[in-house]
């Protein structure tokens, strides 16, 4: 693997993150972060989606200027991302210069190769969905089904991009390959929503829609969102003017997005990108939604919970418990649900009890029976080496999948496997019993073991492992590839004082606190 680029969604900035924005930084920096343990050469990145009529409706509303929301919100989104350790390399803002520039060069390329041409047409309009809905997928009272709100009416001449024509390169593209869209249970809705696709509009009259990309040569019509927005992932990368970045980072090998947007992303970008003849992203990962306490988010409910609450109403030093939750919520692609009991449940059984205790007690007895030394003779064959180095090639063909929860069961269940065998082989024992030997092998078999295990958590919670790391004088960076169960070394390893818990219990007061907030 010489390269790996990787993107998000970019997020509407009519509001500030809220915590289903969140879960999919977090997926995304988690399988960035374990992709760099097994790739030199890793690109993140993710931004904000700035223009259109719902952005523009939201500033009216407040009395202030588009760019005014625009800058505001983006700088939210910003400061959520650096609280929850969110690595990107790059956060593109769809109002950067460069980027309005490089999507005028694509409009006008378009329309001179006869892919996008003008037409006038009366559709209906979802602004939250900032797409011309199909009479037919509205709700009995006309709804659109997302948003439930009633669409709008517009009749306008447009710019159309000739979706129709790529229609069957695409339904061949995902036929041929089965992991384009994961998981694969979503590909027959796409091929289903191919059946009847239609030409699409790609401008608004700018009478309408004031807050977007000019066309170049036609003041009166703005480039539509959707074109404007799916373009973030190339020009980020300096598609304009074909930059080393771009040969080198091009094709994306994964877009990680929502299941709402996945027709955007699996049917009309492919078709943008087959227009400019360009190679299509590798994966495109849908993941599911995130509820509250099993309900639907919505501003009306006034049940949207900000990620950066719930790291305030935890008390929390770092986002790794956080990170790590929502990354397990959910089995790859489906609908996951945060509540604030079930969270503290999960991460003090498996960060705190679990894995953070493992270590402790490890630690303490090396210091307790051996000074905190690992003698030469303590190494021998590990017996838990076998299985933790099948963990290490399960995760990885898990990551491979997206399947980022299920990967976190096999690292908790290494963990619950060395847990097992303290239990069972008692190295407390067998020090009172005088079998000093056995108890230092046992103590080095579950710390060369917390070495790999810190290196398969640290894309979930990159500061418990780097802590973890720390206390085992472990090298993070070692490649996945590169593990072996021979990992701490022989000499002194740690002083009693420098025994520090990972993870502290999320305590019942704190929980209390936030539950009545
Ligand atoms: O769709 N749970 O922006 P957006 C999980 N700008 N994910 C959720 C979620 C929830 N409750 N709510 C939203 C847009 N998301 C466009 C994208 S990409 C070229 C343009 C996810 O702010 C949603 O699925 O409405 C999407 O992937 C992302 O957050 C941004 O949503
Ligand atoms: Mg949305």
């Amino acid at each position: 693997m010489d390269k790996y680029y990787i993107t998000t969604a970019i997020d509407y900035v009519n509001g500030a993150p809220h915590i289903g924005h969140a879960y999919e930084k977090i997926l995304t920096d988690v399988l960035a972060r374990h992709y760099s343990l097994r790739c030199d050469d890793v690109y993140f990145l993710t931004g904000t989606d700035e223009h259109g009529i719902k952005i523009q409706k939201t500033a009216a509303e407040k009395g202030i200027t588009p760019k005014e929301l625009c800058d505001e919100n983006a700088q939210k989104f910003k400061d959520a991302w650096k609280a929850l350790d969110i690595d990107y390399n790059k956060f593109i803002r769809t109002t950067d210069d460069y980027h309005e520039k490089a999507v005028q060069h694509i409009f006008k390329k378009l329309v001179e190769q006869g892919d996008i041409y003008k037409h006038s047409y009366e559709g209906l309009y979802c602004s939250g969905c900032e797409c011309f809905l199909n009479p037919k997928d509205l709700t009995e009272d006309g709804l659109c089904p997302t948003h439930l709100k009633k669409p709008e009416v517009v009749s306008e001449e447009n710019y159309f991009f000739k979706l129709t024509k790529y229609k069957d390169a695409i339904i061949k593209h995902i036929k041929e390959h089965p992991d384009f869209i994961m998981p694969e249970f979503r590909a027959n809705e796409v091929l289903n929503q191919l059946e009847d696709i239609q030409d699409i509009s790609v401008s608004r009259a700018k009478s309408n829609v004031k807050w977007g990309i000019e066309v170049l040569d036609d003041t009166e019509q703005s480039i539509y969102v959707w074109i404007d927005a799916l373009s973030n992932y190339i020009t980020a990368i300096g598609y304009d003017d074909m930059s080393e970045d771009f040969k080198k980072y091009w094709p994306a090998d994964v877009h990680v997005i929502g299941k709402d947007i996945l027709k955007f992303h699996s049917i009309y970008w492919p078709a943008f990108l087959l227009a400019l003849n360009l190679p299509l992203p590798k994966h495109i990962f849908a993941h599911g939604w995130i509820t509250i306490d099993e309900t639907k988010m919505s501003k009306s409910l006034g049940n949207v919970v900000s990620p950066t609450s719930v790291l305030e109403n935890f008390n929390m030093e770092n986002a790794d418990a956080f990170r790590y939750y929502m990354a397990v919520s959910a089995p790859c692609g489906r609908d996951g649900n945060y509540s604030d009991d079930d969270f503290k449940e999960k991460v003090n059984a498996h960060l705190a009890n679990s894995m953070g205790n493992l270590l402790n007690r490890t630690l303490s007895m090396l210091v307790k029976y051996f000074d905190g030394e690992v003698k030469p003779e303590f190494k021998h064959e590990n017996p838990l080496g076998k299985k933790a180095l099948g963990t290490v090639q399960i995760v990885k063909n898990h990551f491979d999948r997206f399947e980022i929860s299920e990967a976190g069961t096999e690292i908790i269940s290494l963990v619950d496997a060395a847990n097992k065998y303290v239990q069972d082989t008692a190295p407390w024992t067998l020090a009172k019993e005088g079998k000093l030997n056995e108890c230092g092998q046992v103590l080095t078999d579950v710390l060369d073991i917390m070495c790999i295990i810190s290196s398969l958590i640290y894309p979930y919670c990159p500061n418990i492992a780097q802590n973890m790391a720390r206390q085992l004088s472990f090298n993070l960076k070692t490649k996945l590839d590169d593990l072996t169960c021979n990992n701490v070394k022989v000499g002194k390893l740690i002083e009693k004082e420098d025994i520090k818990p990972v993870f502290l219990r999320l305590d019942s007061e704190l929980a209390d606190k936030s539950s009545k907030k």
